[in-house]
């Protein structure tokens, strides 16, 4: 059996969302102090509903991986669903990580929650209104 799953290496060869919002409405930064991987989300949001969002990766291909499919899975969706996104969610959505790559899926569940809270925090939105 390949070690990446057919969707891992077409996120990974072919990324959605790569790029930078320059008037984000929020940005979130998280980096792995082992590796050294560094995820940086961008959100636009109108009205609750996330309408726009980029990433740019500094990472390995499972973590550029993840950051792609998470922008799939969080655009066009209200805040308090790309809340609740969580890493296992963006591994499924990817037909699976082996287990010692799971930790650059969790990059992306925290890079899209920190910058859901720079938006709260941006907008002095209680936490709670965004869906924790
Ligand atoms: Fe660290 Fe993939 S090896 S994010």
């Amino acid at each position: 059996m390949a070690l990446y799953s057919e969707k891992v290496m077409d996120h990974f060869r072919n990324p959605r969302n790569v790029g930078v919002i320059e008037d984000a409405d929020g940005i979130g930064e998280v980096g792995n102090a082992k590796c050294g991987d560094i995820m940086r989300m961008y959100l636009k949001i109108e009205n609750d509903i996330i309408t726009d969002v980029k990433f740019e990766t500094f990472g390995c291909g499972s973590a550029i991986a993840s950051s792609s499919m998470a922008t799939e899975l969080i655009k066009g969706k209200p805040v308090s669903e790309a809340m609740k996104l969580t890493n296992k969610a963006v591994a499924e959505a990817l037909d699976g990580l082996p287990a010692y790559k799971m930790h650059c899926s969790v990059l992306a569940e925290e890079a899209i929650r920190n910058a859901l809270l720079d938006y709260a925090e941006k907008n002095n939105l209680p936490i709670d209104t965004v869906g924790m």
